[in-house]
């Protein structure tokens, strides 16, 4: 039985369809059954960022709507990742043969929110139907709330809200979070994914350490994804992370992976050579920024 995650944010341009594609295609190479799924009906751009903008032809909708069943519905990517030296035996062992095959499928975004048929059902069979197929099934949520917001976050099994690391962007997760659990979503399936992470900002007393911002959105936290711009350029050619050579950002996508696992995976890395504990709360200065 598979489980269902929305990757959602009040606040646009977070990197939600980046935390999304990235998760679902390292859960791929990990050697488990994905299906994304793009719900941004304003701005999809999963398929962009997956490469595959010119294959895909049903969405979301098409399904719920039985127009077309979901396994003829789904574009399947077939595709390798970069292999990475670092990796583990036993992510090893999770992976294809080769260890690097990977297949993922995908739904691509809709052109509105329109439903003919009533959507709490139809979301209740849809989640039901695909559970019995995928391991984990991944929503790309538009920013804000959309039609269907609230019927999603009350069947989906986790919320994974995306804040950057600025003052702006975590009041709004607080402002998601306490939303949330108004209208009744247990705060045990919501995490917190700091996206655009900057230690140095932290170091020089700019930005919220790990704690404060824990603190201050009410949300525990799964992970956090540095500022990388190589996770940009690679996505203007439909790459993701595990296209790319290096380990280092890979691992923070890794580490999240591990955490959905339930594997026990401690916040230890260094960032930017600076250890986590340093990091934990912002740096007091007489003037922080210089
Ligand atoms: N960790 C990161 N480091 C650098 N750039 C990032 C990172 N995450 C996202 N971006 C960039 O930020 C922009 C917005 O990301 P996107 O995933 O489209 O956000 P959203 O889905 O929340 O609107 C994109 O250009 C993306 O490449
Ligand atoms: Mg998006």
């Amino acid at each position: 039985m598979g489980k269902s995650i929305m990757i959602t944010s009040f606040k646009g341009g977070v990197g939600k369809s980046t935390v999304a594609v990235n998760l679902a295609v390292g859960l791929a190479v990990a050697g488990y059954k994905i299906l994304i799924i793009d719900l941004d009906a304003s701005s999809g751009s999963v398929d962009l960022f997956i490469g595959c903008e010119h294959d895909t032809l049903y969405n979301f909708f098409d399904v719920t709507e039985k127009k077309v069943k979901i396994q003829d519905a789904v574009y399947i990517k077939k595709a390798e990742a970069r292999k990475n030296q670092a990796q583990t035996q036993s992510q090893a062992q999770n992976q294809n043969p080769d260890g690097l095959y990977y297949s993922l499928d995908v739904l691509k975004s809709p052109p509105s929110y329109e439903m003919t048929v009533s959507f709490e059902e139809a979301l209740g069979e849809f989640i039901d139907e695909t559970k019995e197929i995928y391991d984990y099934i991944i929503f790309d949520c538009p920013s804000g709330k959309f039609p269907m917001f609230e019927t999603l976050a009350k069947k989906i099994d986790y919320i994974f809200v995306v804040t950057l690391h600025s003052a702006a962007s975590i009041r709004s997760a607080e402002r998601l979070a306490l939303y949330l659990s108004e209208n009744g979503a247990k705060s045990e399936k919501v995490r917190l994914i700091i996206n655009c992470f900057n230690p140095r900002g932290v170091a020089r007393g700019v930005n919220l350490g790990i704690v404060d911002i824990i603190e201050r959105s009410k949300i525990k936290l799964i992970g956090l994804v540095e500022i990388n711009n190589q996770i940009r350029d690679f996505q203007e050619i439909g790459k993701t992370v595990y296209d790319l050579r290096g380990k280092k950002i890979r691992g923070a996508f890794d580490d999240i992976i591990g955490r959905i696992l339930d594997k026990n995976i401690i916040l230890g890395r260094k960032y930017d050579g600076v250890k986590t504990n340093n990091l934990y709360f912002k740096k007091e200065t007489k003037n922080n920024i210089k």
